[in-house]
């Protein structure tokens, strides 16, 4: 099994959304990103969305609110727990507002939460299962050697045609990364961020072209194939 960050034992996991809408650091237009994510992968209601490393479910449910199906997976229970408690929110929201309204709407598209050991690279669902595979701030846990069979694994889940979206700290190449863990020093010197260079590689190689919007000096949002929103860079 790949390494993973256990975020079970970890103090602060409860306060994980608390940490993220700071806002800064790590953190820097986490909701922009997140929202740039939902909308290249869910550009229409009823597709089949696939979020990894989903923790929280804040993809998840920008994803179910623009009227996708959602299955997130995520190594810790702590994490995904917190998720479902929203889901059965929203669940009683639903019958007190008698389904009116776009969150009741949108839940009927649905969103589940599964525990998976190693979800970037043994995705327990058959090949083309998905319309759009989908991850904010996890694929940094996978190791640089392991992201290319990642992106394969990733692919195999994903429909002919379907799109990949991901949103993270990540760098051009290994040069750019040097230079930004120089510059801040609150980047996490235990984490494999992703360098993109090699990213495009492993998409190539897979028939995909992969593009890139960076948000911060050190986050950005990539995705592949091209679909609307990437024609318009905004
Ligand atoms: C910083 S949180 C991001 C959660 C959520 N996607 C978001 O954008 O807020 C990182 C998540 O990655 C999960 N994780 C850690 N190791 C992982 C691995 N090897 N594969 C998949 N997810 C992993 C953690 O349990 C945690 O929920």
């Amino acid at each position: 099994m790949t390494p993973f960050s256990d975020f079970d034992s970890m103090d602060w996991v409860d306060n994980y959304d608390s940490v993220v809408e700071s806002d800064s650091g790590l953190f820097f237009r986490y909701s922009d990103i997140l929202q740039a994510v939902s909308e290249v992968a869910c550009p229409s209601p009823g597709l089949k969305v696939l979020d990894i490393g989903a923790g929280t479910g804040n993809l998840s449910y920008l994803c179910l609110a623009r009227g996708a199906s959602v299955v997130g997976l995520d190594p810790s229970e702590r994490m995904l727990s917190q998720a479902r408690a929203r889901a059965r929110s929203l669940s009683a929201n639903r019958v007190e507002r008698g389904g009116v309204g776009s969150e009741a709407q949108a839940h009927r598209s649905g969103v589940e939460f599964h525990v998976a050991s190693d979800p970037f690279l043994k995705i327990p669902y058959p090949d083309s299962s998905f319309d759009a595979v989908v991850s904010t701030y996890a694929f940094h846990h996978i190791p640089h050697e392991l992201q290319p069979k990642s992106v394969r694994e990733m692919v195999r889940v994903l429909r002919p045609g379907g799109v990949w979206a991901m949103g993270d700290v990540m760098f051009e190449n290994a040069v750019a990364e040097a230079e930004a863990r120089r510059t801040y020093e609150w980047l996490d010197g235990d984490e494999y961020y992703s360098r993109i260079d090699s990213l495009r590689s492993a998409f190539s190689q897979s028939g995909m072209v992969l593009h890139a919007r960076q948000f911060t000096p050190v986050s950005w949002v990539l995705w592949a194939p091209e679909a609307a929103w990437g024609r318009k860079p905004q």
